[in-house]
């Protein structure tokens, strides 16, 4: 398979040496998509991944380095030729330093040229595989739980079926859902996720589809929906339970007709996506209820992958809080062991909010350890059970709202960090637990709502 077409992107704003190189790059059976500037570099980076990147340094609106550091960003593992006919050594070693694969001097000689190609692809290759590799040997774990959930993932990996992942907060849903397009065809290919819990009933369709400019009060411009920019590639619909009614109606008609038009618009959009969808809800349970349509039940439950919650699987805690203790002696520069006391502590405990919760308490004892033992009186006091759930600061004369902030912020402690148990104890909507934690700031979900809406151009 190493002689599948690879795609290299070259950036030069000479047309001649463009089209050389092009040719070049064709007769070796790669395709090349060509920018002229930074700004449909940038534009071509954000929106696909390449095996090599090929760029002159000197460009007309700006310079190669900016091209190099946009990639290193978004896939580290393209390597970058840089080609210049202005050398000067500080150019060279700054390229050096951030990690360009090869500095070519113009005019370039094509036959070292075609040698450096084949070389990076090479290369470009071998970290592909071991990128992949790791997205699932990231999922720690030795029960057989967890193996069936690895050989599942292998199994369904490299068709375009759509996944519904389930399982309780912390459970490794998304991780899951990063080891099945890592190991799938569409692998350099956009992977957008998003967080439904966390968009505003009145912004989700614009969010997903995008819109026109003028389609509502605010549409100062045309915008991308995260369909569009998952296209080619994989969209992951985390917490999908939560999607109001009438988002549900539309997402079932994307899905079925492929197509769909941006909020505002007219014109229908065909769309090639594979889908991957979680939630910690039980659809079965919301069909019943009325509250998520049995048509898009069906549509998005093709192949369902249900992630044990830990405490069905205990025999996976200890590997698990090595796992944990290693990475985090490493951030934190300690050296620490786990006192036989505390192992014991780990394994006897439920684990209402899973292996998050079992991560936030270790990384919490190797940072609160002093000597070279980490106790058990290190541990958090619910899962030593030395004391009941933290009590309230509450004094008469304080504001409503900051007794109502310590009460959630108790409950969801007592619940491990799970959020959805929280909420179901608090009798609220998890979307409405996700809005007040947002607000009280950093209790959210931040890290798996996707940054920058890909509109980078100018006027922005
Ligand atoms: N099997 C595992 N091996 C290693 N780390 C894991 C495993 N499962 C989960 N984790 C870690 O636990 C944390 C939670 O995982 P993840 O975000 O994938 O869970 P989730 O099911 O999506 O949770 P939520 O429902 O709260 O969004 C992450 O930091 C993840 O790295
Ligand atoms: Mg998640």
């Amino acid at each position: 398979m190493a002689n599948e077409g690879k795609l290299i992107l070259l950036v030069d704003d000479h047309d001649a040496t463009r089209e050389t190189i092009t040719e070049l790059i064709r007769d070796l059976g790669h395709q090349t998509l060509t920018a002229a500037n930074q700004f449909m570099a940038l534009k071509y980076i954000d929106e696909r991944r390449f095996d090599l990147a090929l760029t002159d340094l000197k460009l007309p609106d700006g310079s190669g380095l900016d091209v190099m550091r946009r990639l290193r960003q978004t896939s580290p593992e393209t390597p970058v030729v840089m080609i210049t006919g202005h050398a000067t050594i500080e150019n060279a070693i700054e390229a050096t330093r951030m990690g360009a694969y090869e500095y070519l001097l113009k005019p370039v000689d094509l036959n070292r040229l075609r040698t450096v190609i084949k070389n990076a692809l090479h290369l470009s290759a071998l970290e592909r595989q071991i990128g992949r590799a790791s997205a699932l040997d990231a999922i720690v774990g030795h029960s057989a739980k967890i193996a069936e959930v690895k050989d599942f993932i292998r199994q369904i990996a490299k068709t375009d079926v759509t996944v519904l992942i389930q399982g309780e907060s912390g459970t490794g849903k998304e991780m899951a859902a990063n080891a099945i397009q890592a190991l799938s065809r569409r692998e350099g290919a956009p992977f957008v996720k998003v967080n439904v819990a966390v968009l505003s009933r009145e912004l989700i369709e614009s969010e997903l589809f995008g819109h026109e400019k003028g389609a509502f009060s605010g549409a100062i411009r045309q915008r991308r929906g995260r369909f569009e920019m998952a296209d080619g590639g994989t969209l992951f619909l985390d917490e999908i339970g939560e999607m109001p009614l009438d988002s549900q109606v539309k997402l079932l008609r994307v899905l079925q007709e492929r197509e769909f038009e941006r909020v505002g618009g007219t014109e229908t959009l065909p769309i090639d996506i594979r889908l991957i969808c979680a939630t910690n809800l039980d659809l079965r349970q919301r069909v019943d209820e009325g509250k998520f349509r049995d048509d898009l039940y069906f549509r998005i439950n093709v192949v369902r992958l249900r992630l044990p919650a830990l405490r069905e699987r205990p025999e996976d805690i200890p590997l698990l809080a090595e796992h944990f203790r290693q990475k985090y002696s490493v951030r934190y520069g300690f050296d620490r062991q786990f006192a036989p006391e505390t192992l014991k502590a780990l394994r006897a405990y439920a684990w209402p909010g899973n292996v998050r919760e079992l991560e936030n308490a270790v990384e919490g004892a190797v940072v609160r350890s002093s000597g070279q033992l980490i106790d058990a009186d290190r541990l958090p006091e619910e899962i030593t059970g030395l004391a009941p759930a933290p009590s309230l600061d509450v004094t008469p004369g304080q504001p409503l709202a900051e007794v109502e902030r310590q009460y959630i912020l108790a409950e969801l402690a007592r619940h491990g960090g799970n959020k959805a148990m929280a909420a179901k104890s608090l009798a609220i909507g998890l979307k409405t637990l996700y809005r007040k934690l947002e607000a009280y700031g950093g209790g959210g979900q931040g890290n798996d709502e996707a940054e920058g809406d890909g509109e980078q151009g100018p006027g922005n």
